[in-house]
């Protein structure tokens, strides 16, 4: 069985995550998306409430689960029997970060390939920290992410409506 492992911190989840996270589900049998509990960012939300959001997104999908890690990435793929990193890339600037990133796992892991997946067009703009910014100022980001992670977002921060900029009516 051919398992991918598609890490990050998803901190929330975004539609960009979650074409990349479909788009490998078709090319694999299984995809493990690894959440990781500890980001060096410091996340908005939990682990937990991460994990909660990725697996009411994912809920449909047979053959994509969500579990938190806290080690290295390469343990984790080992720990699930993946040979398999999937990442997506939106642009040249993702690339030095997913570039150097492969390299370590390499020299740590030779068995281990990484994969990166091109963004889909309408999602190479997205981003967790650029929807956070936005939904910080009152903004909208309805259609940028499912529809719990929307609400959940507003929660923390308060709806579009209620800070009054640019939400929609
Ligand atoms: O969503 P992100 O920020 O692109 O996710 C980055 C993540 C969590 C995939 C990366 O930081 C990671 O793999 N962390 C685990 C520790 C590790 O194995 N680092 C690689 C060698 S430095």
């Amino acid at each position: 069985m051919k398992v991918a492992l598609c890490p990050g911190s998803f901190d929330p989840v975004t539609n960009g995550h979650l074409d990349v996270i479909l788009r490998t589900a078709s090319q694999f049998d299984k995809v493990v998306v690894a959440v990781a509990a500890n980001p060096e960012k410091l996340p908005l939300f939990d682990v937990e409430e991460r994990l909660e959001m990725l697996n009411e997104c994912l809920a449909e999908k047979d053959n994509v689960e969500a579990v938190a890690f806290d080690c290295l990435l390469i343990d984790m793929a080992r720990q699930v029997g993946s040979t398999a990193i999937v990442k997506g890339l939106r642009a040249m600037s993702d690339f030095e970060f997913e570039f150097q990133m492969s390299q370590f796992n390499r020299q740590m892991a030779e068995d281990i390939e990484t994969f990166l997946v091109m963004a889909s067009p309408e999602y190479t703009y997205l981003s967790s920290s650029g929807i956070k910014e936005v939904v910080s100022y009152g903004g909208s980001i309805d259609g940028l992410v499912p529809e719990g992670v929307a609400r959940r977002l507003y929660d923390k921060f308060g709806g579009p409506a209620a800070a009054g900029a640019s939400g929609k009516e």
